[in-house]
């Protein structure tokens, strides 16, 4: 089993767009893909398909039920809050060993990919950190980032710290935010000066990952 985390230099940038698309064009290639979101903040079961979770389990083909959701999205919380927070406001608090046992367990299908929550130096509990759980992990991560103003300081912090604690980064998948004071590609094309040798990928704005260019080649060594 190939195994990558998918992981972002902030929240809201693309990570669920990304792991549904690579999961997606995984499975047109004829692999098996498991996708999972192990750790969800601002989750309401009233607004399922508003979620990671459910987008995750649509994109793998299943159908969404309560085992499925469990199995993608075992630590949920209501608060739309970093996850320390968020479990701290139901009297909660991750257990980080948990965490890696449910990730680390051998799966059957031939791609593992885990979608952290929000950037990679977001909280997860009083100790620990995003970056924290995919060290434990040892899996490579793709990096998504946006177009926004502030991403270029932003992407280049996220993966010298990524690098600096010995993670591999696959790639680096650039996401077209919002508002982009420049084209996708003067980013890349930047990004790519400073970061040389990474693999980078520039994703358009799309209406639905359906549509997002070919990113398998972030996992050509599969
Ligand atoms: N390239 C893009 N084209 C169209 N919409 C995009 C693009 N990138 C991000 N979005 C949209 O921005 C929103 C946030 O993206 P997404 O949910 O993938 O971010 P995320 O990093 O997974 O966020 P979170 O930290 O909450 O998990 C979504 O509505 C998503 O569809
Ligand atoms: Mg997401």
């Amino acid at each position: 089993m190939s195994r990558y985390f998918v992981t972002s230099s902030g929240t809201g940038i693309g990570k669920t767009l990304v792991t549904c698309a690579l999961t997606w064009q995984l499975r047109q290639q004829g692999k098996s893909v498991l996708a999972l979101k192990p750790v969800i903040s601002d989750f309401a079961e009233h607004r399922i398909e508003a979620t990671d979770t459910y987008e995750i389990i649509h994109a793998m083909g299943h159908k969404v039920d309560a085992e499925w959701v469990t199995r993608v999205s075992p630590w949920r919380f209501i608060a739309p809050l970093s996850p320390d927070m968020a479990a701290r406001r139901e009297g909660k608090e991750i257990n980080f060993d948990d965490l890696i046992d449910h990730c680390g367990a051998d799966h059957p299908e031939d791609v593992l990919l885990i979608e952290g929550v929000g950037g990679a130096f977001v909280p997860l509990d009083r100790t620990h950190m995003v970056v924290d759980w995919i060290d434990a992990l040892d899996m490579p991560t793709i990096l998504v980032c946006g177009s926004y103003l502030g991403t270029l300081s932003h992407t280049i912090a996220t993966y010298e710290s990524l690098i600096g604690r010995d993670i591999p980064v696959a790639g680096i998948v650039i996401s077209e935010s919002v508002e982009s004071p420049v084209p996708l590609e003067e980013t890349r094309d930047t990004l790519q000066r400073f970061l040389p040798g990474v693999r980078m990928i520039i994703l358009p704005r799309i209406a639905n990952w359906k549509s997002a260019p070919d990113l398998t080649r972030l996992v050509a060594d599969l």
